[in-house]
């Protein structure tokens, strides 16, 4: 259930039901490493978390982060666009997630933008196996935030239902942009 919960919390907890020891997912914007680690503790020492950031300073906190808690070798992490994931992730993946928006505590400039995130989540899609997951939580509160998870959610909302099913989360009586969260399953 959903009440009295951060998004965060809400997506965790819809990765963990359905990502198992072993497989292969992607942390499409790695910022601080929360989602990183959060996966890497999922897919356990046989998976492998892809991890993108365009920031050095986002992947050496993810990295950091991984090492305290001994988790680095469950990880790849790429210093790239995540539009470029095909370059680095081979095969089908168990699931994915992207976290919208800015670093938290880091340089508010730097945002995720529609021009790169919609191939980024369509090549996910393209790579996602049948029973995956994905989750993308989009804070559009600044600037071109509200025109990027407009696009995201007119890519989702046009998914054929029959092989991906799409569910769109939102606390509908909170002032100030609260974030949309976007939950998807590949289930044919
Ligand atoms: C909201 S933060 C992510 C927070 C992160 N999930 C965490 O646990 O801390 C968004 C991140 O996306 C990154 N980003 C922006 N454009 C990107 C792109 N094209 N490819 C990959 N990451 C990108 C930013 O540098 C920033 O670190």
């Amino acid at each position: 259930m959903f009440f009295r919960k951060r998004m965060v919390e809400i997506y965790h907890d819809l990765l963990m039901e359905y990502i198992c020891p072993g497989d292969t997912v992607v942390d499409a914007t790695a910022g601080n490493g929360l989602d990183t680690e959060f996966l890497c503790r999922l897919v356990g020492p046989k998976g492998c978390v892809h991890a993108f950031d365009i920031q050095p300073e986002a992947l050496e906190n993810t990295r950091e982060r991984l090492s305290q808690a001994g988790l680095l070798d469950q990880a790849c992490l790429h210093l790239t666009s995540h539009d470029q994931m095909d370059v680095y992730v081979e095969g089908e993946i168990a699931g994915f997630c992207f976290n919208l928006g800015y670093l938290p505590s880091g340089n508010p400039a730097v945002i995720t933008h529609s021009s790169t995130t919609i191939p980024a989540v369509k090549k996910c899609l393209e790579a996602l196996k049948i029973g995956g997951v994905g989750c993308i939580l989009a804070y559009w509160g600044h600037e071109g935030g509200r025109k990027e998870m407009e696009n995201v959610d007119e890519l989702l909302r046009t998914l054929p239902g029959k092989k991906f099913e799409v569910f769109r989360l939102e606390n509908h009586n909170r002032a100030n942009c609260p974030p949309v969260l976007y939950c998807l399953c590949r289930i044919r």
